[in-house]
């Protein structure tokens, strides 16, 4: 099989040990997916699998083989995403570090709460489930910002989302 990456089909790793963020960072030079804490607690290299966010440092490269990978390179290669726009435009960032994933995972994140799917903190089980920044905070507590960015880059998911809703 192989692993569509931004549109473009890999061949699996021989190595069935590689995870999915050393091959598209050493191997494929996809360099936009950054290396963190590499142990699942930063966020930093989040990407997409077949649209869902998932952390490639814990994802092995042979578990995608047949899936579809969409890094940040892959989520602006035609023109800058929303996202990538609303970050410039509010601020959502300092360093620039932790923006890919923070954009990846709030590509993902908008699409889950359009799907209805609830978060911890959701109150009404029952109905469509609103954007508010406390949504946008809690499902996106898993992509660290040191800088402290955090205010700018709600502000941006929420311009977004906010256009998304019209
Ligand atoms: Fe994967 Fe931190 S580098 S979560």
């Amino acid at each position: 099989m192989a692993i569509r990456i931004n549109r473009t089909d890999v061949a699996p790793p021989d190595d069935a040990r590689v995870s999915l963020l050393d091959l598209l960072r050493d191997r494929m030079h996809l360099t936009g997916t950054k290396v963190g804490c590499n142990q699942g607690a930063c966020g930093a290299c989040t990407v997409l699998v077949d649209g869902e966010r998932v952390l490639s440092c814990l994802t092995l490269a042979a578990q995608v083989d047949g899936r579809a990978v969409t890094t940040i390179e892959g989520l602006g290669a035609d023109a800058l995403h929303p996202l990538q726009a609303a970050f410039l435009e509010h601020d959502g960032l300092q360093c620039g570090y932790c923006t890919p994933g923070q954009i990846c995972a709030a590509s993902a994140m908008l699409e889950e709460i359009e799907a209805g799917l609830p978060s911890y903190i959701t109150r009404d089980l029952s109905g469509p489930v609103t954007v508010s920044r406390d949504e946008v905070r809690e499902r996106m507590s898993g992509n660290l910002c040191r800088c402290g960015a955090h205010n700018g880059i709600v502000d941006a998911i929420m311009a977004v989302a906010a256009e998304r809703a019209v």
